[in-house]
């Protein structure tokens, strides 16, 4: 387990919309090379970065044309390099997104495979033998290849799946896991890691984690043991690299698949889903950090409370304010709502991510669709700086990625900056306390202390700390474990009265046991 994880605080990038300098309207990384400063001052020191590579961008950028080059709109490979470089000058770590089920199918491997003739590609993405029939029920694409065959997608109709082989195998066109095809696949994907390890990124967010080995068991065995492998190999040669999986099932990726986190996605229902997106678009809004829902933390608590025990001696749950597939948690929440479920994200167990943005409470907006994004567009805006052009993303006098905030209370970080109170205050000063306190990180202890169906507020311990919030609109009160307390922060108002905890509307407080 590479260390730094224990105390990282990840701020997520999506290149397109954070800094453009060369004034085309779209971000590039010279761009984030800017504003590393920035990002070290508000205290994350690693970050994930989007898709980065050559794309034809019919899905941001997880269509991938070439694993090893970056895409010429956001720079050079030396570019990239740069950037890890300053980074790491600045003790931030970088992780890039590695998408190992699928390509663009603009890829030279795809080109290949489609061809006529058998050659070294044709067995490096799944198809069938014959261009009439369908895929054994997957999704698939037949009648524009040369090749007689249909190919199976992963994703899009543009992203042709990756072949690691079929588990349980049905017809004759499927490899097994253990083929010579399957295991050049799982290679040619090692190799493109090592490039970037070698160049100097600090590992992976790895893309549909899951997804790799088709048919696969309940618990995905066989497409644990392909990460396994490469879990052995990151050991063996590159100890302090991480990978961090999309997969969002803790117990397979991390005790199964070998991970050093997963990611906690925002899946309807689940546990992560009842904090802040329990709603439909114009339906009734049950999120447990709503202050006029009726949450209930106990239906977090339930989904989360036996992942975070299945594997909080062997990894870490990561969970975050919003990323490029969710709707920005500005979209419902309040400021003082936002504070809540920050403090509360800063100070749980596991790797918090912060999603470029979410820490001036930047807007979902209803935007045109663009690279695939559909509703997910709306939380990937240009990022708002200042009160300059294009609120300080780009200088272009064209057109920029996407459409900005235009409303009158469009937040900025220069606007936030000046306000102390704001939102961007209280994310920094969260950050800060988890780096001062090793029992707010990764790996501090975790107890609930108090959750009740309905009632306020939730309390939990973290080692010698306590902390407690209510996102309710009323005074709640409880009593604590008996001992003495110090109050660390507080946010709203709170007071410990002996051993009674007494809170007005809209609070947290982070309590020290003396
Ligand atoms: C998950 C990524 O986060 C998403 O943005 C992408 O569209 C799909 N995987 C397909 O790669």
């Amino acid at each position: 387990m590479p260390e730094w994880l224990k105390q990282a605080v990840f701020y997520e990038i999506y290149p397109q919309s954070f800094q453009d300098s060369n004034s085309d309207g779209i971000g590039d990384i010279p761009g984030i090379i800017s504003r590393l400063d920035y990002i070290r001052d508000l205290g994350c020191n690693a970050l994930w970065i989007n898709p980065c590579f050559d794309s034809p961008f019919r899905d941001a950028g997880y269509d991938v044309r070439d694993y090893k080059k970056v895409a010429p709109r956001y720079g050079t490979n030396d570019d990239l390099i740069r950037l890890f470089d300053e980074a790491h000058k600045r003790g931030i770590k970088v992780l890039l997104d590695l998408v190992p089920g699928h390509t663009s199918d603009e890829h030279p491997w795809f080109k290949a495979s489609a061809q006529y003739e058998e050659n070294e590609y044709s067995g490096r993405y799944v198809w069938t033998r014959h261009p009439f029939e369908g895929i054994a029920g997957h999704p698939y694409i037949s009648g524009v290849t040369e090749r007689y065959g249909a190919y199976m997608l992963n994703f899009f109709a543009s992203q042709p799946a990756l072949n690691y082989g079929w588990l349980n195998r049905t017809e004759p066109w499927m490899s097994a896991p253990d083929s010579e095809e399957a295991i050049a696949t799982r290679e040619a994907i090692k190799d493109v890691m090592r490039f970037w390890m070698d160049a100097g990124c600090d590992g992976f967010r790895v893309d549909m984690a899951d997804s790799l080995v088709k048919n696969d068991d309940d618990n995905k065995s066989a497409t644990a043991a392909v990460w396994r492998n490469v879990r052995e190999m990151m050991d063996a040669e590159y100890p302090e690299c991480a990978l961090v999986s999309e997969w969002s099932n803790p117990w397979q990726a991390i005790n199964g698949a070998g991970f050093h986190m997963d990611f906690y996605l925002d899946h309807w229902g689940n546990g992560y889903n009842t904090l802040v997106r329990d709603y439909e678009p114009g339906g009734e809004d049950n999120s447990f950090f709503r202050s006029a829902g009726h949450g209930d933390i106990c239906r977090f608590l339930q989904d989360y409370l036996p992942k975070y025990r299945d594997t909080k001696d062997s990894g870490y749950i990561a969970m975050f304010t919003c990323n490029h597939d969710t709707p920005r948690p500005a979209r419902t929440l309040s400021e003082a709502e936002l504070k809540l479920f920050y403090a509360f994200l800063f100070t749980m167990p596991g790797v918090p991510f912060l999603y470029y943005g979410d820490e001036i409470g930047m807007k979902y907006l209803d935007v045109r669709t663009k690279e695939g994004g559909y509703q997910r567009t709306g939380s990937r805006t240009p990022m708002q700086w200042d009160s300059g052009k294009h609120y300080g993303f780009s200088d272009t006098d064209g057109e920029i990625y996407l459409p900005q905030d235009e409303s009158t209370d469009a937040p900025t970080v220069q606007a936030q900056q000046e306000r102390p109170d704001s939102l961007w205050h209280v994310t920094r000063q969260l950050i800060a306390l988890r780096k001062e306190h090793a029992d707010l990180q990764a790996d501090g202890d975790f107890e609930v202390i108090y959750a009740e169906k309905g009632e306020f507020p939730f309390v939990w311990q973290r080692g010698s700390f306590i902390a407690a919030v209510t996102p309710s609109d009323r005074w709640v009160k409880t009593v604590l474990p008996v001992g003495c307390y110090e109050t660390v922060f507080t946010i709203g108002s709170a007071a410990v009265n002996n051993t009674e905890l007494i809170m007005k509307p809209l609070s947290y407080i982070l309590l020290k046991r003396v």
